[in-house]
């Protein structure tokens, strides 16, 4: 065994409702400082000469960027090894991945299948873990997410997002657990519609309620099957794919599932969201989950939210990798 133990970041579940609150406001204080060119010089040295491993099962488009950005950001070197790459879960255990790599660099990235895997990388792992998606949760997608949001509302002079309400239209997956993880720890009220068959499994469920009663906000997680129900009173409208990675195969049948679930002006104005909502999508994003009028109009963060990827990445890498998992 290691005499370090580090501290990986698997799930929001794994960070306190200050710890989650300081590595968003953290990204914000990055993000504003990196714009004008005034990233503190011992930050961007931080990785002077590190390694940080992207192990990349899935593709990607903003968390393999944005990590390398990151990364170079903090003056390290970041090497992506891709599926065909290594020999990650193919003619080599992870265990024996897990030790060989980490012995070699400062922080590993793994956007992986199952989420044990992600997690087993982290238990024989030597250095820190971070995961970049994985079936069950999508952390630093929240804290970009919660980044987006902080500076939509701050637009309006709203500081607290307490009692605010985000209403997820769409599949239960790993980006709704753990956006809902970080709602619960904000005092942020989810509401959830699915079609019947796709629902929240009670695992989740009860993650996502634990975190609101710890946080000890006020937070309530409501769930139905009607996107209508969802959408009254919305802040902040999000859908994903109806289509994970991995789930292919079902795409017919998730299509029709799903029917009627598609964002629109119409659906959500139906649902009585407030006057001023907004929508967010963490991308890849289809026409079948919100049509182009919502997707590409002005209540539309999506570009925004995507672009804060690489301050969350920035802010995790910090806390994480630079300050082994000391966030205050
Ligand atoms: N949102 C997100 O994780 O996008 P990628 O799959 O492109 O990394
Ligand atoms: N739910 C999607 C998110 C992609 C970023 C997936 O798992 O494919």
């Amino acid at each position: 065994t290691s005499p370090f133990a580090p501290r990986h970041l698997l799930t929001i579940a794994d960070l306190t409702r200050s710890e989650f609150k300081t590595l968003v406001n953290r990204a914000l204080e990055l993000k504003t400082a990196a714009k004008s060119s005034k990233l503190p010089s011992d930050l961007a040295s931080s990785l002077s000469g590190k390694t940080i491993a992207l192990l990349f099962s899935k593709l990607s488009t903003r968390t393999r960027v944005s990590t390398e950005g990151a990364t170079a950001l903090l003056g390290g070197h970041p090497m992506f090894l891709g599926r065909n790459d290594i020999q990650l879960g193919v003619n080599e255990t992870l265990y024996d991945s897990s030790v060989v790599i980490s012995s070699m660099v400062s922080g590993i990235v793994a956007r992986v299948n199952g989420h044990s895997d992600v997690a087993d990388l982290a238990k024989w792992s030597s250095v820190p873990v971070i995961n970049a998606l994985s079936d069950k949760f999508h952390p630093m997608q929240t804290v970009a997410d919660f980044l987006t949001i902080k500076e939509a509302f701050a637009a309006e002079g709203v500081d607290d997002l307490k009692g605010k309400k985000v209403s997820w239209v769409g599949d239960a997956n790993n980006v709704l657990y753990d956006l809902s993880i970080g709602a619960a720890k904000l005092g942020v009220d989810v509401a959830v519609s699915t079609p019947k068959g796709y629902e929240v499994p009670q695992e989740m469920r009860d993650l996502i309620n634990e975190a609101g009663s710890e946080a000890g906000l006020g937070f309530s997680l409501t769930e139905t099957n009607s996107p209508e129900e969802a959408l009254s009173d919305a802040d902040i409208v999000v859908t994903d794919t109806w289509i994970s990675m991995g789930q292919e195969e079902e795409k017919a049948k998730r299509l029709a599932a799903f029917e009627g679930y598609q964002v629109t002006n119409e659906l959500v104005k139906r649902g009585g969201a407030k006057e001023n909502w907004k929508f967010m999508h963490c991308l890849p994003r289809h026409q079948e989950e919100v049509d182009d009028e919502v997707f590409y109009s002005p209540r539309s963060l999506v570009f925004q939210e995507a672009e804060n990827r690489l301050w969350a990445c920035l802010a995790v890498l910090e806390a994480f990798v630079v300050n082994k998992g000391k966030i205050e």
